[in-house]
């Protein structure tokens, strides 16, 4: 199959697992402990089910979005992940390009390894940063200044890892930083010798540009990456937020919230949104899914937050889901990184293509030209209930059920 083949988000995850060694690719997949909280991510979107509106003009559909007073032209951007550059080699590059063209945003993350200013190159008004906070405060600072003068106007800071949760596939598969690959993995790594030949030609592992200005001078990517090691993860508590929030005076975003208490306090706190976010699984697996916690977060901060969501997105269907339930945006992170992995820039514009061409059918089939227009009305979920205030259209339903008991 080729990138132009696919038709999926999973048809280009099969084509990044031929690609990839199996022990990289399980890099993208993995999650932590058991990886149940991966498994839940993607379950719990599927306890949903859309209730069609017919006989309705869906001729024209928008599923454009105004965020933080900028129109996107689809409700949803790339999360972000780091150390892309493992899979592909300026892959960071890469998912900045798509998301440009595709007119979403990209969120770079803190751990990339292409460098804030060659991103800022290409990709600055649709470019957000995401940060993990040096425990060297003078490297945070340090961090602020660069975003600053490479005109991104949003901050993300992410919370949801204080400690170094137990990856446990990467454990044993010794994908780390630097990788340390076991016998059996360079072995395996033989039945895909075109990304063993780029990587090797390429001359390995890249260095992460975004900290190499904090290692020693001429420090090689190994060092680099252990030096990034000593700094990251850190703790932080409400305290250094509220100093981001008086240090950085563009849009900040909490990422990880997973508590309607925690998102009340983001807004004390002057932060202007939330990314609810368990890592894609990454973190905490005892974590409950974002789209589980959605609507009680949505219901505590009302319009007071502008309120995200990522982990465990594959489809367009996810997407209008968690609109439905109050989103106002959403964000994907292995969907675009199968894609770059598979097929570079092309892979990566692939998936976005795909996820936008899901809403546009969506929206059309059940009736909702307009993707800001969506709410609860739409959604019947598996235990039957209905979303929608009392005196909505399924309460018909809702008696019919009672009558077949
Ligand atoms: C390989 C990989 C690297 C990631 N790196 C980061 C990171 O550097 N910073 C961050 O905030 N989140 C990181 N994440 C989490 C993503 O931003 C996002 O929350 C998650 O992938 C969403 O779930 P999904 O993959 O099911 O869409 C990473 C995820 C993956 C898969």
């Amino acid at each position: 199959m080729k990138i132009g083949d696919t038709l999926s988000i999973g048809d280009i995850e099969r084509l990044a697992k031929r690609r990839l060694p199996r022990v990289i690719f399980e890099g993208i997949t993995s999650g932590v402990e058991d990886e149940r909280g991966v498994t839940r991510n993607e379950a719990e979107f599927h306890r949903y089910r859309l209730l069609p509106r017919h006989l309705i003009d869906v001729s024209m559909r928008d599923q454009s979005t105004t965020l933080f007073g900028r129109s996107y032209a689809s409700p949803f951007g790339i999360s972000p992940t780091g150390v892309a550059g493992i899979f592909r080699r300026d892959a960071e590059l890469m998912l900045a390009q798509a998301a440009t063209a595709a007119k979403v945003p990209f969120i770079m993350s803190g751990a990339s390894m292409v460098s804030i200013e060659r991103i800022a190159q290409i990709a600055s008004a649709n470019t957000w940063f995401q940060m993990y906070a040096a425990r060297d405060q003078k490297i945070s600072d340090d961090f602020l200044r660069r975003v600053r003068a490479a005109g991104f106007g949003t901050l993300v800071l992410t919370v949801d890892n204080p400690v170094l949760p137990r990856r446990e596939r990467d454990m044993r598969n010794g994908f780390r930083l630097p990788p340390k690959l076991a016998p059996f993995a360079l072995l395996e790594a033989l039945m895909h010798p075109n990304w063993v030949i780029d990587y090797l030609r390429q001359g390995g592992m890249p260095v992460m540009e975004t900290w190499a200005p904090y290692a020693a001078p001429q420090a090689s990517a190994a060092e680099v990456a252990r030096f990034f090691r000593t700094q990251s993860p850190t703790i932080q508590t409400w305290r250094e937020l509220e100093g981001f929030r008086r240090a950085w005076s563009g849009k900040l975003v909490v990422k990880g919230i997973m508590r309607p208490s925690d998102a009340v306090r983001c807004i004390e706190l002057g932060v202007d949104g939330i990314i609810i976010s368990n890592h894609g699984g990454k973190a905490l697996d005892r974590a409950p899914a974002s789209i589980e916690v959605l609507p009680h977060i949505k219901a505590a901060v009302g319009d007071g937050l502008v309120v995200m969501l990522d982990s465990g997105v594959r489809r367009g269907s996810d997407i209008i889901v968690a609109r439905c339930l109050g989103a106002d945006f959403v964000f994907l992170g292995r969907a675009t990184l199968y894609g770059v992995a598979a097929a570079g820039l092309a892979g990566a514009s692939r998936a976005l293509d795909i996820l936008r061409e899901e809403i546009d059918i969506t929206l059309g089939l059940i009736g909702c030209p307009r993707f800001e227009q969506l709410g609860p009305d739409f959604l019947l979920s598996d235990d039957g209930e209905h979303r929608a205030a009392s005196g909505g259209p399924l309460d018909v339903i809702a008696e019919r059920r009672k009558e077949m008991v």
